[in-house]
């Protein structure tokens, strides 16, 4: 069991809360509507993309006479950006358009997307929101190693540390001895990045022979990749600290739309006076009721560069009711992308389901890596998995057999296991690519 012996673990005074937070689910439903009729409107009235999409499908903005009525509009997706490419999405004109981010491109043409002040204005409220909800509070000081740049993690997290009163060290990604270092003498209280991050600076903690459970940090927000409850355990038990999900996208806004609070730590709370999720059927589209497991859209409500409608965003998920947040929706953490879901001789496998199973066996450390091969006309997998530096060679084998019988019998396939020396794999410095897809095409 985790034990977390900090103080920063408390909901934040009712107080502090913003109007939003304190809604009733009848006051909240009645902003939505309201925000979601502009937005359609908006959509429609300055992006062509839109007026093209909503008339092919029949649909105008006056159809949405209650939130349902969204299932009605056509659904938007990265290829439309790209299509797009580069600001055929913006609503506004170019001159009140403040920043740009955009997706590494690394698939393709990358996807634009763009800000005015306000809505700058309103991201660096929801991650300020985010934070105070994952325990941060005003004067803290935190530690930011998010990416800065294009992405939208570092500048995203940036703007919302100072919009809270804390101080912002932004400290980007890289650069890892310093990070520790840095750490060390700044006696930051949070820090955000992404968990396969954290196993890197874990790992130089170790090097630097600094324990790192004797740093002043409290809180981890930890996102922009999928993550398991076991990491969860193993981050905070190895910093004594919370770890708490930050999840967001580029196309919707960046991080910042849905968070973890900390004293639940239950899954995420969508900020739905900004974004209208719905899940649907990965396969035909139809919306899902919720609790139902499904990919995730959104739609945005008050975004004025660009305004948002039924982005598919791949992700996979469930909508369930509120806890901290009594009106605001919660997301299970996100089981994975539908494009990262792997296909093995018929059956579906995500990377998280190996994180749980390489995360509970003893004598393996938090590294491995997945590789997907031919062999004739068969697909194989191969875990590739870093042995903890204590581990005796009869363990390491134990240990892979344990891994295979386990994903065999948790998953129905069978898989192979291959365990490393440590410290051989390589490591994360932002988002981490699990998976090496090394099949002949
Ligand atoms: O990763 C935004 C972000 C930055 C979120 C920092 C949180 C912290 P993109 O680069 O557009 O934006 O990637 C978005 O990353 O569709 C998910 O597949 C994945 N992702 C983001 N947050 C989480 C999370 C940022 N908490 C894509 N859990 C999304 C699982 C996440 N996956």
């Amino acid at each position: 069991m985790t034990t977390v012996a900090r103080r920063l673990g408390d909901a934040p005074a009712p107080e502090s809360l913003d109007p939003a937070e304190r809604m009733s689910v009848d006051e909240l439903r009645a902003l939505q509507l309201e925000r979601l009729q502009w937005t359609l409107r908006h959509a429609y009235d300055n992006v062509p993309h839109y007026t093209r999409a909503f008339d092919e499908h029949g649909v105008r903005p006056e159809d949405c006479r209650e939130l349902a009525d969204i299932a009605k509009f056509p659904t938007t997706n990265k290829a439309d950006l790209r299509e797009n490419y580069p600001f055929g999405m913006f609503a506004v004109p170019q001159d009140q358009i403040r920043r740009i981010h955009a997706s590494s491109g690394t698939t393709g043409r990358p996807t634009v997307v763009g800000y005015t002040a306000k809505d700058i204005d309103d991201w660096a409220g929801l991650i300020a929101r985010s934070i105070r909800a994952a325990g941060g509070r005003p004067g803290h000081k935190i530690h930011n190693a998010y990416g800065y740049g294009l992405f939208t993690g570092g500048l995203g997290a940036h703007y919302g540390i100072e919009k809270l009163g804390a101080t912002a060290i932004p400290v980007s990604g890289g650069m890892t001895p310093r990070q520790v270092q840095l750490i060390t003498d700044f006696e930051p209280e949070v820090i955000m990045l992404t968990p396969s991050y954290m196993l890197t600076l874990l790992d130089e903690f170790a090097r630097q022979g600094i324990d790192p459970t004797s740093t002043s940090l409290q809180v981890g927000i930890f996102g922009a990749e999928p993550w398991t409850e076991q990491m969860r355990s193993e981050i905070e038990e190895r910093m004594n600290m919370h770890a708490v999900d930050i999840y967001g996208l580029s196309e919707v806004m960046g991080p910042g739309i849905s968070q973890e609070c900390v004293e639940t730590k239950d899954g995420l709370h969508i900020w739905e006076d900004h974004f209208l999720p719905e899940v649907v059927d990965p396969i035909d589209g139809n919306v899902l009721a919720d609790g139902a497991e499904g990919e995730l859209l959104f739609t945005s409500l008050t975004k004025e560069a660009l305004p948002i409608i039924r982005y598919r965003t791949r992700d996979l998920t469930t909508l369930r009711p509120g806890t901290a947040r009594p009106s605001m929706r919660r997301m299970a953490k996100i089981t994975g992308r539908s494009d990262d879901m792997i296909i093995l001789r018929g059956v579906n496998l995500f990377p998280t389901q190996i994180e749980e199973i390489v995360l509970r066996t003893p004598g393996f450390a938090p590294h491995f890596q997945l590789e997907l091969t031919n062999q004739g006309r068969m697909d194989a997998l191969a875990v590739r998995v870093e042995a903890r530096a204590d581990t005796p060679a009869d363990r390491r084998e134990a240990a892979a057999a344990e891994l295979v019988r386990a994903v065999k019998e948790s998953i129905g396939v069978s898989v192979a296991c291959e365990v490393v020396d440590p410290d051989s794999l390589e490591r994360s410095v932002g988002k981490l690519q699990r998976l090496l897809d090394r099949r002949e095409k």
